[in-house]
């Protein structure tokens, strides 16, 4: 059976993830998403082979450098570990503002002391302390917007969502990675159409990505759905209706799935709004954010409809 020796003591691993049997073992190792999506847990191999899942997606330079995925990593053979170098992939940034855009929704506004590169609708992780990170969206647009937007949704009984909401000052300075994520608009093929669905906070990536896709010119129809369960889980409505109202081929509808929707809203749930009026999806491009189950059942629903898999961007959350 695999052993995983760190900092000179030696472990079974069994049947675990490599961050799973140090975790275990009272090590802290950084961990937020456990699918390796994140890269929350890179750690290190200094001895021993690695299997291919726990470096995917990883940066070429990482990969070569033995970094991977403590989640993702089940070793077949004894392996050696080491955390990265303190700061690895990681940015100060300071936090501008921080707004209540809905009950339980929040907005905050970092400057990165160092320029960061991202595309909209990708995501970085925040620190809440150095073993402690979670994944956010960006809803700012690179050449838009010179801070960084993240919309957080308070989560009950949520280390790091609670902590913002009830900590997260203006002034103060906060820890954060590069941004990952393949959910994100690209340039090209301008007259086709797009389909955007959200639930909750998974407008965030959304609002980034019409943005940007309206700012490259765009030209197909970009069809945007949220849906919440009661009108108290939508924000940044007036932006996008103003959105709306400036360019034809732009439309945002709002779905309220539980209890009377009012004037303006539709009613139902979002991904039957959505199909409904869009039921033909041959050669269109499609974006699904939020509820990992609205996201399931949208990728294959949308398929069905006659998107291509490979114009399904999603990121369930
Ligand atoms: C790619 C990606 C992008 C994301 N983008 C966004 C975004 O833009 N906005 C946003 O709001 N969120 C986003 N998320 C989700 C975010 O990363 C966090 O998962 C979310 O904020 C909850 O974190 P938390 O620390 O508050 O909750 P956690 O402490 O991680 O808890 C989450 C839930 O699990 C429950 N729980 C915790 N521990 C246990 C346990 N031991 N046993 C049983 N239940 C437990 C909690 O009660 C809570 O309901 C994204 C996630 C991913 C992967
Ligand atoms: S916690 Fe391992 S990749 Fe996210």
């Amino acid at each position: 059976m695999a052993k995983v020796i760190y900092g000179g003591q030696s472990y079974e691993c069994g049947e675990s993830s490599v961050l799973d049997c140090l975790t275990a073992q009272g090590v802290a190792v950084p961990s937020s998403c456990r699918s390796g999506i994140c890269q929350t847990c890179l750690m290190r191999s200094i001895d021993g082979s690695l299997p291919e899942k726990a470096q995917a997606g990883l940066k070429p330079t990482l990969a070569a450098q033995n970094y991977f995925m403590a989640c993702s990593c089940y070793p077949e053979t004894d392996i050696e570990v080491v955390m990265p170098e303190a700061g690895l992939g990681k940015l100060a940034a300071r936090v501008v503002s921080v707004e209540y855009l809905g009950t339980d929704i929040l907005g905050i506004k970092l400057n990165p002391a160092s320029p960061l590169e991202y595309k909209a609708g990708q995501f970085i992780n925040l620190f809440k302390d150095e073993a402690t990170a979670r994944c956010y969206s960006l809803a700012s647009v690179p050449s838009l917007n010179e801070l960084l937007f993240l919309n957080v949704r308070k989560v009950p009984g949520g280390m790091v969502s609670n902590w913002l909401f009830e900590n997260l000052r203006a002034g103060d300075n906060v820890a954060i990675s590069e941004a990952s994520g393949d959910c994100f608009y690209v340039p090209g093929n301008p007259e086709q159409n797009i389909l955007l669905i959200a639930t909750g906070t998974g407008l965030a990536p959304l609002y980034g990505i019409v943005r940007d896709a309206l700012l490259n010119g765009h030209q197909g129809k970009l069809s945007l759905y949220h849906g919440s369960y009661d009108v108290s889980g939508f924000y940044l409505v007036d932006e996008l209706k103003k959105l709306a109202q400036m360019h034809d081929n732009f439309s945002y509808v709002p779905c309220v799935s539980d209890g009377v929707a009012p004037a303006g809203y539709a009613q139902g749930m979002v991904l039957d709004a959505a199909l409904a009026d869009n039921p033909d999806l041959a050669r269109w491009r499609v974006f699904l954010c939020g509820n990992p189950n609205m996201v399931n059942a949208a990728k294959q629903q949308t398929f069905f409809a006659g998107a291509s898999m490979r114009d399904i961007f999603a990121d369930p959350f």
